[in-house]
């Protein structure tokens, strides 16, 4: 198989109906803060053995169509000794890695960030791919104020993402192209989606530019969403509307499907919004809506393991239990009174 072909079907794989991607691509910084709130112990075998409670979920692997790990973490073993990356596939999740160093200060931009990571990507892409990815992820960071985002923001951004995805594509991995609007803030939904409308057009635009396969991508977006701060929060049907109608306008149809991040949104908020998208568009939309989530996935998960060896089991049944609802989302059959129920999986 060349990589054409390959690339093809695991896109096409990454947003199977009713399946998801499990964001567990913390850096050490991120683990580490979510770790210390909850007091548990800041160490790498801390991270090792949560992530091996995450991976090795009975079951997972019906709902999850891949998982994003960490450089740390591709090269990490269950404690019997299996690379994670063979964990994953033999669960039939396709293992992905995060390839961006993180959003930095943007240089002439006051308050804005521009992600970094691009020096040596090609060799690290070949390392990756050695030790099983298939899809990788970079996340661009877009923030809302009085007077930003910037047009030099969007821009450097849509760049990088970019000249990542045409890297990502020429080294055989599948690129989540990940524009975030940033939640935080005062702003109404008004103001997201023309944010959404500006972001996403740049965005593809400079895919197009770089000569960009649009069917072996996978778009991450944000969902389109007031900000935390504004006193006017929109219903769970706004966001709905508003996200798809600023999607249908911005993606191409040839995008085999987007995948949402969770962006703070609570546990069960981004499972409704994702609902209702597939709920009210059932059968008229050209690509899936799926999620790619972190926090929303792992939050009830990571806080009932707390670093203990013995709430192993219960944590993997909190974590079931959260993919499956959301796996139902993804197909706009998720039912809120299952929320209190035991996993069933
Ligand atoms: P959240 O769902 O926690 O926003 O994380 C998703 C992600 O991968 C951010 O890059």
């Amino acid at each position: 198989m060349t990589f054409t072909e390959e690339l093809k079907a695991t896109a096409q794989a990454m947003v199977a109906p009713g399946k998801g991607i499990l964001a567990a691509d913390e850096s050490f910084g991120t683990a580490n803060k979510r770790f210390q709130k909850l007091g548990i112990p800041q160490t790498v075998e801390m991270r090792r053995a949560y992530r091996e409670m995450l991976f090795t979920a009975p079951g997972i692997g019906k709902f999850l169509s891949g998982a994003i790990l960490f450089d740390e973490t591709i090269r990490q073993s269950t404690e019997a000794g299996v690379p994670f990356p063979t964990v994953l596939a033999e669960a039939g999740i396709i293992p992905g890695i995060k390839l961006d160093a993180g959003a930095k200060p943007l240089a002439g931009a006051p308050d804005e960030l521009v992600t970094e990571g691009l020096d040596g990507l090609r060799d690290r892409i070949a390392e990756y791919y050695g030790l099983g990815a298939r899809f990788a992820k970079w996340r661009a960071v877009i923030t809302i104020g009085n007077t930003i985002p910037s047009r030099h923001c969007i821009e450097a951004n849509a760049d990088a993402l970019a000249r990542y995805a045409a890297l990502c594509q020429e080294g055989g991995l599948v690129p989540i192209v990940e524009p975030e609007v940033l939640m935080d803030g005062g702003h109404a939904i008004a103001r997201s989606l023309a944010v959404h409308h500006q972001v996403l057009h740049a965005v593809f635009d400079r895919l197009y530019l770089y000569g960009i396969h649009l069917d072996r991508i996978v778009l991450k977006p944000s969902m389109v969403i007031a900000g935390v701060d504004c006193p006017q929060q929109a219903s769970v049907e706004e966001v709905a509307r508003a996200t798809v109608q600023c999607l249908r306008d911005r993606v191409p149809a040839s995008v085999p499907g987007c995948a949402f991040l969770s962006g703070g949104q609570s546990d069960e908020l981004a499972t409704a919004h994702l609902n209702a998208m597939n709920q009210q568009f059932k059968g008229q939309l050209p690509w899936t809506l799926t999620f790619s989530y972190g926090r929303a996935l792992q939050q009830a998960a990571m806080q009932t393991w707390m670093g203990q060896e013995a709430n192993v089991a219960a944590a993997q049944k909190v974590l079931l239990h959260r993919v499956q609802l959301n796996s139902a989302a993804a197909l706009g059959e998720y039912n809120p009174e299952r929320e209190t129920a035991v996993s069933h999986a």
